[in-house]
């Protein structure tokens, strides 16, 4: 059954700015904050993804960057603001969730983990919070995961990046409230994507999860869009520091 989708009418003509949106969760994300009248812009190193998801929507502003490159970080956050004005709502959600484990992991892959997971989220939001302050303030949400809190054995430089994402969120939150910008986490159960059945997914790890979470059935990227809608808006405007679990009850 289609995931509704409710109308949040502060966000209509709102600027975004979406890490990671060319496809997976990001390009629902995209199309949700599209579909609410916002003005979006998207980064992602996929160019092949993003062109197809611009071509479909005939909307958002696309900006190719790789953000393991800070210099190219704080360049898509100056192109975003110059396309769309002040960012009211930056959305941290790129990611790549590499499985390596403990015997494995060398101190570059162990940099490139915390390049692709956790460093851009820092320096996208150190370089959006002045056009936010401009705009008299705005929304961040970060992406972490629950897959910090479940042991996995695999993704030790991966779980790492997505609890320190609470963190930062936390922290964030702290240093930019003043200002009234508003900073929250999202940590999403097992999402199935086409990503993650291509690589990681197999039919028996999603019946396991179905068995362990309250609600029987697969989570797709639909159900982070009205969750992260709700944290862009005003409608959430008392709530920040906060995390935020979307998981089926799998916790
Ligand atoms: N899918 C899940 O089950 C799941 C579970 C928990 C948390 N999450 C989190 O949700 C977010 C989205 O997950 P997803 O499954 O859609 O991921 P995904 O890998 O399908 O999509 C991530 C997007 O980020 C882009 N990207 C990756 N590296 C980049 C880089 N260096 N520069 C620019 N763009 C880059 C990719 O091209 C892709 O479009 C991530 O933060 C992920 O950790 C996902």
């Amino acid at each position: 059954m289609p995931v509704p989708r409710a109308q949040f009418h502060d966000l209509k003509d709102r600027a975004v700015l979406i890490t990671g949106g060319g496809s997976g969760i990001g390009a629902a994300l995209v199309e949700g904050f599209v579909d609410q009248g916002a003005r979006v812009a998207f980064v992602d190193i996929d160019e092949r993804a993003s062109l197809d998801l611009v071509e479909r929507l005939a909307a958002p502003l696309y900006i190719p960057a790789d953000l393991r490159d800070i210099d190219a970080v704080k360049k898509a956050a100056q192109t975003a603001a110059t396309a769309l004005g002040a960012i009211h709502v930056l959305v941290n959600n790129a990611a790549r969730d590499d499985r390596e484990p403990l015997e494995s992991v060398t101190e570059e892959s162990w940099d490139e983990s915390q390049a692709v997971n956790l460093r851009h989220l820092f320096f996208m939001s150190q370089a959006i919070a002045p056009h936010m302050r401009q705009a008299g303030g705005g929304s961040i949400v970060n992406f972490s995961s629950i897959a910090y809190l479940l042991n996995m054995a695999e993704i030790p430089a991966y779980a790492t990046a997505k609890a320190a994402i609470v963190g930062l969120t936390k922290s964030l939150a702290g240093k930019l409230g003043p200002d009234n910008i508003r900073v929250n986490a999202i940590l999403p159960g097992m999402i199935v994507t086409e990503r993650q059945k291509r690589l990681w997914l197999r039919d028996a790890d999603i019946a396991g999860m179905q068995e362990r979470q309250c609600l029987k059935r697969s989570l797709t990227a639909d159900d982070l869009v009205g969750p992260c809608l709700f944290l862009a808006s005003a409608c959430s405007s008392g709530m920040t520091a906060q995390t935020m679990i979307i998981d089926g009850g799998a916790l």
